[in-house]
């Protein structure tokens, strides 16, 4: 098994760089790329812990060494937002990155799993999908959107509220990764129930947990370690679906004719991918609505992502 993270020196990729050294299954090789050049220097930082992962950095010239072979690519580089930004303001910057390293895994790992971290995540995985069309390597299955954090956030912060042993917990997320198109599906929370104003509340505070870090890291960037824990529990769902294990996780995907043209859904998962996009289930009136108000702004950052391609 063979995982490429691109953008491995910045503050998500160190983190999760570390999970996977230590968590990847032994005998497989972590792959870190980065434009920064302290790059090979996380690797060899990495490689003195006793694990059976072996681990090597390439910079900025050796992108398609980085990608050659790899099963599972993994791509949190790129700017974070300060105090005051959308995450859409990240677009202009971040949009460039993730054409440049689509382009790099059509070219030398077409078959790997990828999934994109980089934000707008509601834009930048559209912008994957063309970049793969283009290049004729697109498979839907194979592209995800990481939204694991909006996931363990609501299992945190739903154990938080009702005094729960938080391993027990589990909260579907659907929708997009920004603001309102986050939604947690709280109706479907097993064995809980929250009152109208319960629900009012952690809806918005899951949809701004994001700003919430933002605004308490002050200037210092956005979720690094939270989304390292996030990505590394995503990036081993994969890796079990990989190894024929039956594995089910949330992700935003291409779904081909359902809300949107990406939406975040449960998704089986297995030695190709996406095995089977499963259905979210039934939605309380509140879900309904907070589903229906948001779908124009998620369509609209799905096609700047398409249009930044195509355009
Ligand atoms: P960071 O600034 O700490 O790290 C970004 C890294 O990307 C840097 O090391 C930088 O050198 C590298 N980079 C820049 N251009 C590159 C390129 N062309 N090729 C390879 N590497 C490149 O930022 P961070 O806090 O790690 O956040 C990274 C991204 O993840 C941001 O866009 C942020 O908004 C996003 N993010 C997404 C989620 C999510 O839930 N999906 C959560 C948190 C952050
Ligand atoms: C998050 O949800 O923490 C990330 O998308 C980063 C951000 O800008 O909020």
């Amino acid at each position: 098994m063979k995982v490429a993270v691109l953008g491995a020196a910045g503050g998500i990729g160190q983190a999760l760089s570390l999970l996977l050294k230590t968590q990847l299954p032994a005998g497989s090789e972590l792959s870190l790329y980065d434009v920064a050049p302290v790059v090979p220097g996380v690797a060899v930082d990495l490689s003195h812990i006793p694990t059976a992962v072996t681990v090597e950095g390439f910079g900025v010239d050796a992108l398609d060494k980085a990608l050659t072979g790899a099963d599972i690519v993994i791509i949190p580089a790129g700017m974070p937002r300060k105090p005051g930004m959308d995450r859409a303001d990240l677009f202009a910057v971040n949009a460039g990155i993730i054409k440049t390293l689509a382009e790099g895994i059509a070219a030398n790992c077409p078959k790997a799993l990828v999934g994109v971290i980089t934000n707008p995540v509601n834009g930048t995985v559209p912008i994957v999908a063309e970049v793969f069309k283009k290049a004729g390597t697109y498979d839907k299955n194979r592209v995800f959107g990481v939204t694991t954090l909006d996931v363990i956030r609501s299992e945190a912060f739903v154990a938080e509220l009702k005094g729960l042993d938080v391993s027990q917990v589990k909260v579907p997320v659907i929708g997009g990764h920004s603001g309102t198109t986050i939604l947690p599906l709280l109706s479907q929370v097993e064995g809980v129930t929250f009152s109208e104003e319960e629900v009012a509340a952690l809806t918005p505070r899951i949809q701004n947990a994001g700003t919430e870090v933002v605004n308490a890291k002050a200037g210092g960037g956005s979720a690094t370690l939270s989304m390292g824990a996030a990505a590394a529990r995503f990036c081993l769902s994969l890796v079990k679906g990989l190894q024929g294990e039956d594995v089910v996780d949330y992700a935003y995907v291409d779904v081909d004719g359902g809300d949107a043209d990406f939406f975040a859904h449960p998704v089986r998962l297995g030695v190709n991918g996406v095995a089977e996009i499963l259905p979210y289930g039934k939605l309380s009136a509140f879900e309904e609505k907070a589903k229906n108000d948001m779908l124009a702004t998620l369509n609209a950052d799905i096609k700047e992502g398409v249009d930044f391609i195509n355009a």
